[in-house]
């Protein structure tokens, strides 16, 4: 995928082998970026774990690669597919921010949505905080619909979910 001249941008699944750049990605997330993400602040300890449980757990991976470098991700969490809850999955999207606005985060949704239809699942989510401006965005291009406004007034972040409702152009 070409994003410009002097910028081409490979977006694939990851390897096992490759949750220490994932890592590493997340690592790069400033603050901002990293509540936005997660939901709240972390810190460099919290990712590290984080990112060794993932090796135990079932979930995948899309990453976005410039010269080998990841710049982007989005999680696929069947979890909830797997233990019964037929058909759910939920994504969770991280660009780093010098990168953002070239169409990563739009190209990690598209190819995210076309393999958890790939799995079987029906029904994906994503958690969005209340400044997730250009997270919700990107959703509700791709169908994404609110279906949990949140508190009204909540101090702490509200959080939003969105559902898909269209296929994958
Ligand atoms: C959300 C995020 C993944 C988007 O990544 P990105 O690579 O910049 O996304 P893209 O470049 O594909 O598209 C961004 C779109 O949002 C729009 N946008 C940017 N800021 C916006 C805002 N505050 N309000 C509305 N739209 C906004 C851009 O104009 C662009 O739209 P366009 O394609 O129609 O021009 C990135 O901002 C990020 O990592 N944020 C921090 C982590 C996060 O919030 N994750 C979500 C939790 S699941």
């Amino acid at each position: 995928m070409i994003l410009r001249d002097d910028i081409s941008i490979s977006v694939r699944k990851l390897g096992f082998a490759e949750l220490e750049d994932y890592r590493d990605h997340l690592l790069r997330l400033d603050d901002k970026s990293r509540a936005a993400r997660f939901s709240g602040p972390v810190d460099d300890a919290f990712l590290k774990s984080y990112c060794l449980r993932l090796v135990l757990g079932p979930t995948q991976i899309i990453g976005a690669f410039n010269r080998g470098t990841l710049r982007g991700a989005c999680e696929i969490d069947l979890t909830s597919h797997e233990s019964g809850e037929q058909g759910k999955a939920r994504l969770a999207l991280s660009v780093e921010s010098e990168w953002r606005g070239l169409g990563l985060g739009r190209q990690l949704i598209k190819e995210s949505l076309i393999t958890c239809f790939g799995c079987g699942a029906d029904h994906v989510s994503m958690v969005i905080g209340q400044h997730g401006g250009a997270m919700t965005a990107l959703a509700r291009d791709f169908g994404f619909i609110e279906s949990d406004p949140g508190t009204p007034g909540a101090v702490a972040r509200s959080l939003t979910c969105l559902t898909p409702i269209m296929a994958v152009a």
